[in-house]
């Protein structure tokens, strides 16, 4: 496996490996890898030639510098974990290497990033779309893979793939969760064991939510309000929204008709988890 740090050098080896008509997969991570991160690897490894893994947490999409700051950097366990996927190429730069003195260019994809985790992350989804450019440029894979536990994430960058015209396939993969339903994250190590336990709340509320709607109640407002009545009774958890959303366009619904994203934002002390599940009519 190499670890390149170098913008110019990785640009090479993909232009290398495109010359040998090699398809290339690239995952993109802010490292502390878990079994979401590694699901993305895996699928990414079943279907290509080459599969990419980048390493950067990305200074410009953090709204709280304490966030930034804290953010765990397991690098070597990390590459460990790498190596034994089989992993080709890890790219892990500097701050530095990506956003040298007198960077000024971003990209913000309009509307979809405005709602939801956009309303309380002010600068987050710009940041998001910036970096994602950018590697995407630097790498040039056939194929990137995400999470849907990034739901917003995923749309704005289906839509900035479409809008730029990136000749790249967007894959989105589901949501691993713990055994309690937790949706896996990095941040988890935050998290102290009281509060871990009441975590659990967040995927019983989107459940709840289905059974709902799957009773016909189409009233975003009733379902709000029934998460929030599940989420408000483990008393170290905060809700920052709840919201129900068309799944394409990202807008809150005021009637549910034959989609509907729910999606939720919820802090504990030191963590802030978010999570979704889209309902469709059988
Ligand atoms: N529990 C999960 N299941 C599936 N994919 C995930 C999960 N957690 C993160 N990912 C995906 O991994 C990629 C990198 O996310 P990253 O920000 O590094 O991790 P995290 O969100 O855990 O802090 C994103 O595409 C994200 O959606
Ligand atoms: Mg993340």
């Amino acid at each position: 496996m190499e670890i390149i740090t170098s913008v110019k050098e990785i640009q090479k080896i993909s232009f290398c490996l495109r010359a040998e008509k090699k398809q290339i997969g690239f995952v993109p991570t802010m490292g502390a890898l878990h079994q979401g991160h590694i699901s993305l690897i895996k699928e990414c490894k079943k279907n290509n030639d080459w599969t990419i893994v980048s390493i950067f947490v990305n200074s410009i999409q953090f709204n709280d510098q304490n966030d930034y700051k804290n953010y765990p950097r397991p690098l070597d366990n990390d590459l460990n974990i790498c190596q034994e996927l089989q992993v080709d190429t890890v790219f892990a730069p500097s701050l530095k290497e990506m956003y040298p003195e007198e960077f000024l260019t971003f990209v913000n994809v309009e509307k979809l990033s405005s709602n939801l985790c956009g309303e309380y992350r002010p600068g987050h989804f710009e940041g998001v779309a910036t970096i994602v450019t950018k590697l995407f440029n630097i790498t040039n894979p056939h194929r990137a893979y995400f999470g849907a536990k990034d739901y917003q994430q995923t749309q704005i960058i289906k839509k900035l793939v479409r809008d730029l015209n990136f000749d790249i396939e967007i894959i989105v993969l589901p949501t691993i969760r713990d055994e309690n339903g937790l949706a896996l994250s990095s941040r988890h190590k935050y998290l102290s064991q009281e509060e871990k336990k009441q975590t659990y709340v967040l995927y019983k509320s989107l459940k709840k939510a289905l059974s709902l709607l799957d009773k016909n109640i189409k009233d975003p407002k009733i379902i709000i309000d029934q998460i929030n009545k599940i989420i408000v009774k483990e008393h170290l958890a905060n809700v920052e929204y709840i919201k129900i959303c068309d799944p394409v366009h990202l807008s809150d619904l005021k009637y549910i008709s034959n989609e509907a994203l729910i999606a939720l934002a919820v802090r504990f002390e030191k963590a802030r988890l978010i999570d979704s599940i889209i309902w469709r009519k059988n």
